[in-house]
């Protein structure tokens, strides 16, 4: 959601509290208030998967794991009407009070208890009833997809020197698939040469031993990064891995103090799921920015970081009580 707008079920905080078959541990997470009306603010945990805290327009909270039970599509970039939350990546709609997926799709995303009390926000980590169904191995519509799901969030990042033969023979097919798309002087991929440039961090993701993909920050000026070399490897496709990615890139330029990050892409159909995820998480059409000259090849788009901050769309800090 455009950090925008989760308004959860009906499910009040104190239901949700009645409803908990766990003995709750519970820990204060933030107030009410820092969450955005109709918004969601996510919780990270080490070790775990983060949890999206939902508020709606009449101040009920909810929480559910921020992993889409489809693909790992995160929740909280979602869109939210009503009592269900639907999905960035394919728009499965799933519902805040008990995490089911609506018909015809199957599935469902362990829920957390919360209760609000004074204005001050309450989680408990103990299992729901969902997440107690899920976690014994309850078909809860396991399918292949589950297992992709499960595939995503065993995906690592880390920053890469771009001497691995992995690494550099996905930089070839990178670069290889460019070619057909337009003129030499419209193409603004960095090759191995570029990618070495000290203004590029550069970052490999992947699957146990299997490389997922990269992709690459470039620092432009001290406000304001640009987007590079984001790569899904052919067998990783439509796992995440380019979601996981761009999380990763916008939380790593948040924390780097930048307040904009932007990126150019094709503006061939051979771009438009690219554009599709980069629109999903935020990004809209911009003008040329940096050395970028006006190109019809070219889209351009860019992020406003620090508003996204603001609403935390993409706070990359764990609330307090929460490790
Ligand atoms: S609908 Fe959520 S990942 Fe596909």
């Amino acid at each position: 959601m455009s950090a925008s707008s989760a308004s959860p079920s009906s499910m009040s905080a104190s239901s949700t509290l009645a409803s908990s078959t766990a003995a709750p541990d519970w820990v204060e997470v933030c107030r009410v208030d820092d969450i955005p009306v109709l918004g969601a603010r996510v919780l990270e945990r080490e070790g775990g998967d983060n949890i999206a805290l939902f508020r709606t327009a009449s101040d009920k909270v909810f929480a559910l794991r921020d992993r889409c039970p489809h693909k790992g599509g995160p929740l909280s970039q979602g869109i939210v009407a009503g009592e269900t939350v639907t999905c960035p990546l394919h728009s499965w709609n799933l519902s805040l009070e008990n995490g089911e997926a609506r018909a015809p799709d199957v599935g469902c995303v362990a829920t957390y208890p919360v209760r609000v009390e004074d204005g001050v926000v309450w989680l408990s980590l103990g299992l729901t009833s969902a997440e107690a169904h899920t976690s014994s191995g309850v078909d809860r519509g396991r399918s292949s997809s589950d297992s992709l799901a499960s595939a995503e969030s065993d995906l690592v990042i880390r920053i890469d020197n771009l001497e691995g033969p992995e690494v550099l023979a996905l930089l070839r097919e990178h670069l290889g698939s460019m070619e057909h798309t337009a003129p030499a002087e419209s193409r603004h991929a960095l090759d191995l040469a570029g990618l070495r440039d000290p203004a590029i961090t550069f970052w490999s993701v992947w699957d146990g031993p299997a490389l997922a993909g990269f992709g690459a920050l470039k620092h432009m000026t001290e406000s304001h990064a640009e987007i590079k070399s984001m790569r899904t490897a052919t067998s990783h496709l439509r796992r995440g891995v380019a979601s996981k990615m761009l999380r990763h890139l916008i939380q790593e330029a948040t924390a780097r103090g930048y307040s904009r990050l932007s990126l150019e892409t094709g503006s061939m159909e051979f771009f438009e799921a690219a554009r599709r995820l980069y629109a999903t998480f935020g990004f809209a059409p911009c003008p040329p920015f940096g050395n970028y000259r006006p190109d019809p090849n070219s889209v351009f788009m860019t992020l406003d970081i620090a508003g996204s901050a603001s609403d935390d769309s993409f706070d990359p800090k764990p609330l307090r009580g929460l490790t």
